[in-house]
């Protein structure tokens, strides 16, 4: 299986969300009833944004789309602002402009066959045509941490001590952030037929570059996505800088 790595850097997050959001739009203005996984995090939000402001620009009927989110705390209520379903609903569903009844979110409320029925429940859409990514600092995506299987599905994981950290921005005390999430696998993610992974600032370039250019190892989940047929890297200067290739 060949697989191809496309790599854009860009000067300003608004470029990049521009180019981004193309691929986006793009996509829906093939398929209206096309598939869009979602990330949380703050690198998507821009290109969520701007998905919804080129959807407007174009009149894009957008009411048919459907939306996958990777992943939720376990234990936060959907109407707690800061669960992912209340990240999901102000971000990509208001931020893009889409239909909140085709918009899925992971059940983080423990019940033990949600993760089984989210699998299925993608797998009943005809599965993720293209996914929006962020990553974390320790090379996870979702809340698939350093370690995670290449081929495992949505389950409950215990979230790493630095994601419990680097999370901790969002919530009144570090003892606050759950230590526990349900998240689709990395084989639930790599089943998407193309993943736009959006990185900026310095924290991400170790993380970006590890990913791009070293060893396809699952103690660095996004390495993982050098194995993936078609994934398109959207970088600023500063999540670039280490990349051999680029600079
Ligand atoms: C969380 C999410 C990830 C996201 C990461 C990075 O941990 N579970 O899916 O990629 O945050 O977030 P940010 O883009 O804010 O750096």
């Amino acid at each position: 299986m060949s697989t191809t790595v496309h790599i854009h850097v860009f000067t300003t997050e608004a470029e990049l969300a521009q180019a981004a959001a193309k691929r986006i739009v793009d996509r829906v203005r093939a398929d209206a009833s096309a598939v869009v996984g979602l990330a949380t995090g703050s690198s998507p939000v821009a290109v969520y944004a701007e998905w919804g402001r080129q959807a407007r620009e174009l009149g894009l009927d957008q009411s048919g789309v459907r939306g996958f989110a990777l992943d939720e705390y376990l234990g936060l209520d959907p109407s707690d602002p800061r669960s992912y379903h209340a990240v999901i609903r102000r971000d990509a569903v208001a931020g893009a402009g889409l239909n909140a009844e085709l918009v899925r979110i992971p059940d983080g409320s423990g019940r033990p066959d949600a993760a089984e029925e989210y699998e299925r429940t993608i797998m009943e859409a005809g599965g993720v045509d293209v996914q929006v990514l962020g990553l974390g600092r320790n090379g996870h995506l979702g809340f698939n941490e350093p370690g995670s299987s290449a081929t495992s599905r949505t389950r409950v994981v215990s979230l790493a001590e630095t994601t419990i950290s680097d999370n901790a921005r969002f919530f009144e005390r570090q003892e606050d952030v759950p230590t526990a999430a349900i998240t689709q696998g990395l084989g639930t993610i790599f089943e998407a037929r193309e993943l736009l992974v959006i990185a900026v600032g310095p924290a991400k370039a170790a993380a970006v570059q590890a990913a791009i250019e070293g060893e396809v190892t699952e103690a660095l989940p996004a390495s993982l996505l050098q194995t993936h047929q078609n994934v398109h890297w959207f970088l600023d200067e500063a999540a670039a800088a280490g990349l051999a290739a680029v600079g």
